[in-house]
């Protein structure tokens, strides 16, 4: 099996956690007698600077004729946010039909969490990805005067909600057999709604998978009194955004959090860590290369390699035991470069036993 990888290293961090994670990708691959062809592109902050897009017009059908792209973050003080994520992940995610975004979280023995309930934790965020409250329908109007509004719509359609609901019911099946279906319906009368029933419709095809409606504000209390109870959550995209950054925090922080962009039909999937650039400790080679590096997992068990993907998973797990690996968001005083030195070899001790 030979995969075909665009690795689009972004902004701040991201060049720092992609180039981490490349070499533990190569050797998960190499291990699993699969190739990994890396295709690095410019696509970010500076490339807007210098050509006024961070990506070309071509982008999504370069990323088409790959398998998979792995994507660090983007985001640079001199460029308004809304600029860079419309222009490049949301662009993708939308032009590539990328249905689904997953965030699985889950604990880690040895590394330490701010939420005392968190250890057990073991969830997946499976979050709607391309509408909702974010389609980029509304305005702005009245600019500088007093009456001065924007209009945000959210947008719920049915092929969008059945697509993420059926996977959720799929992952269920696969995981402990639970979905928490997360609306605001009590306030949010007309799309919320909407997803309450067609979500019933799709639970009736899943018998053997339970599913329990629960509104975004119990959710969030939940998340930090029970974590360990939940299995998995079907989230809208707002709700899905917010919740899986609530949800990094039981893993670690946002260091710890990788997600999925995939298509529940063909198209390659996009894998990234869920933080952002962190210009705040960018430069320093103290990023957590972790949430990226299971990312890069993440686009094995996608491609139809989860061996490859356990591998990484393990090798991080072990990784994680020897507090001097940890980097200073997990308390310790290891580096990006250290941490995954201390992946690979424990990838290469697997691989000789
Ligand atoms: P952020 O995720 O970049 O940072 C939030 C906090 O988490 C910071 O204190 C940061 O130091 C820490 N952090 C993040 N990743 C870390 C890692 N790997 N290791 C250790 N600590 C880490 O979110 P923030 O500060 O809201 O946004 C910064 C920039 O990133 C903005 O320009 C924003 O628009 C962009 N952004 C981009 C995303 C993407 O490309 N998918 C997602 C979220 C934000
Ligand atoms: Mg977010």
């Amino acid at each position: 099996m030979q995969i075909r990888l665009v690795s689009i290293p972004g902004d701040g961090v991201g060049p720092e956690v992609v180039a981490a994670t490349l070499p533990v990708i190569q050797d998960a691959a190499l291990m699993h007698g699969a190739g990994l062809d890396v295709l690095e592109v410019d696509w970010g902050g500076e490339r807007h600077l210098r050509t006024g897009a961070p990506m070309p017009d071509d982008a999504a059908e370069l990323v088409r004729s790959h398998d998979a792209v792995l994507f660090g973050a983007v985001g640079r003080p001199d460029v308004p946010d809304h600029e860079l994520v419309w222009g490049l992940i949301i662009a993708l995610r939308q032009q590539l039909d990328l249905a689904v975004n997953l965030r699985p979280v889950r604990s880690w023995e040895n590394v330490p969490s701010v939420v005392t309930s968190a250890p057990g934790t073991d969830l997946l965020i499976v979050r709607e990805n391309t509408e909702g409250e974010y389609t980029g329908v509304g305005g702005r109007t009245h600019r500088g005067r007093e009456a001065e509004l924007g209009i945000e719509v959210a947008v719920h359609s049915r092929p969008a909600i059945e697509r993420a609901a059926r996977y959720a019911f799929e992952q269920a099946g696969r995981r402990r057999g639970q979905v928490a279906l997360v609306t605001k319906s009590n306030a949010m009368r007309h799309g919320y709604t909407l997803w309450d029933e067609i979500v019933a419709e799709v639970a009736a095809e899943f018998p053997a998978v339970e599913c329990q409606p629960v509104l975004v504000d119990a959710m969030a209390a939940q998340m930090i009194q029970r974590p360990a109870e939940l299995d998995v959550l079907l989230c809208s995209n707002l709700f899905g955004d917010i919740l899986a950054d609530l949800a990094a925090v039981l893993a670690g922080g946002m260091g710890m959090a990788p997600s999925a962009n995939v298509s529940p039909a063909t198209t390659p999937g996009l894998f990234e860590p869920i933080h952002g650039s962190a210009p705040d400790i960018a430069g320093q080679g103290i990023a957590n290369p972790t949430a990226c590096m299971l990312s890069g997992a993440m686009m094995f068990d996608h491609v139809g390699l989860p061996a490859a993907g356990d591998s990484i998973r393990n090798a991080i797990a072990v990784a994680l035991l020897d507090s001097s690996n940890h980097t200073p968001d997990l308390g310790g005083t290891g580096t990006t470069d250290g941490l995954a030195a201390a992946v690979r070899s424990a990838l290469n001790r697997e691989r000789n036993t």
